[in-house]
């Protein structure tokens, strides 16, 4: 693995001044990424949709400074300043410090908003991370005007990725591999790469309706999540099976076997929660909410023929995906139906989208 690609050599400290925004991401994994060894490296290669409408978008100012021992960043969130997520992001610039040693040449007064309510239970880590490492990339750029697009997505892929895992896959899209693995030509632990093959028409434009049954804080970090993996009895196992179903999806993706898509898809969002229920501590992390959706997504698929299924994330929130030519008939299902099961009726429409956008 070339990390020593991303440490840049000659830069141009002539730029006093500079503002970058970008809008980037979520993303929801069709084959789950838990477990991973330092410094995140993953223990499975997983496979996400990129999103469109969950998305954050954060501006960078940039100022030259006199003193460089230190990193100097002040933090704004939806407009007001949050000393409560300085830590976190901190410690994302201690991690990438060796790569970004540019950081410490400037000031950052960072101003991010989301497009999703907070503490709705949807991860702001993905996409707030991804956005924090394209405008460092678009600094970078101004340093050294020779880098091109594609060295540009991986490195803030890989930037990203040291935040948090999944935020590696929020660059791209509409499907975006993180991990290395026989199946994905070009995948790497270090960064996530757009999928390199052509999908079948059925999946482009895939719907994910984010149904929120829950919006309290998350019940089990992922720093914690990710841990329980060292000690869990079946983690060998898990990992091998993940690299598998993503062999699997690879080839439905490309051939359109939507049944098959249904069964993995499923399959993963239900051993993604059994690993946190067989660790030690054990968590359960659905709520009473989540299986009555999971169960009348199940009953509307049986009675209608519908290609409907849904994934999780670490948490009680229902992903519902669906292909985009029964979106009026499932959009419908969700408004009148599921969203009796959802805190407050709050649902998000949402669907696959290609990643970072500069604005
Ligand atoms: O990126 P992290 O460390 O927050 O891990 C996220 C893991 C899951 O969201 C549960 C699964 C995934 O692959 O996104």
């Amino acid at each position: 693995m070339n990390t020593a690609q991303f440490i840049p050599s000659a830069l141009n400290f002539s730029i006093e001044k500079a503002t970058y925004t970008w809008q980037t991401p979520s993303n929801i994994a069709l084959i789950k990424y838990w477990g991973k060894s330092k410094p995140q490296i993953p223990k499975n290669a997983s496979i996400s949709f990129t999103l469109n409408n969950c998305h954050t978008i954060t501006s960078i100012d940039f100022s030259k400074k006199s003193n460089t021992s230190e990193i100097i960043f002040e933090l704004f969130f939806e407009g007001e300043k949050k000393e409560a997520f300085k830590p976190k992001i901190a410690q994302f610039f201690d991690r990438i410090k060796e790569y970004c040693p540019y950081i410490f040449e400037y000031d950052m007064v960072i101003d991010s908003m989301n497009s999703f309510p907070h503490s709705s239970g949807i991860a702001s880590s993905a996409s707030g991370l991804s956005a924090i490492a394209m405008c460092l990339m678009s600094l970078e750029k101004e340093l050294n005007p020779n880098l091109t697009e594609k060295f540009i997505h991986q490195k803030a892929s890989f930037l990203a990725r040291l935040g948090s895992g999944s935020a590696s896959r929020s660059i791209e899209g509409p499907l975006v591999v993180w991990g290395e693995h026989p199946a994905i030509e070009g995948s790497s632990d270090l960064f996530g790469v757009k999928f390199p093959y052509a999908i079948h028409p059925i999946f482009e434009n895939y719907q994910d309706a984010i149904l929120l049954v829950d919006k309290g804080e998350k019940q089990v970090s992922s720093t914690v999540g990710h841990n329980l993996m060292h000690m869990h009895p079946y983690a060998d196992q898990r990992f091998i099976q993940a690299n598998e179903n993503l062999s699997k999806i690879s080839e439905i993706l490309q051939r359109g076997d939507i049944d098959a898509f249904i069964n993995i898809v499923e399959s993963e969002a239900l051993t993604l929660h059994a690993m946190m229920l067989t660790s030690n501590p054990y968590f359960i992390l659905m709520k009473p909410n989540t299986l009555e959706i999971i169960h009348k997504i199940w009953k509307f698929r049986e009675e209608t023929g519908s290609k409907i299924c849904f994934t999780l994330d670490a948490g009680a929130n229902v992903h519902v995906l669906y292909p985009e030519q029964e979106k009026e008939n499932i959009n419908n299902f969700i408004v009148k139906m599921l969203s009796n099961y959802c805190q407050k009726k709050q649902y998000i429409f949402d669907n696959s989208g290609f990643g970072a956008k500069k604005l």
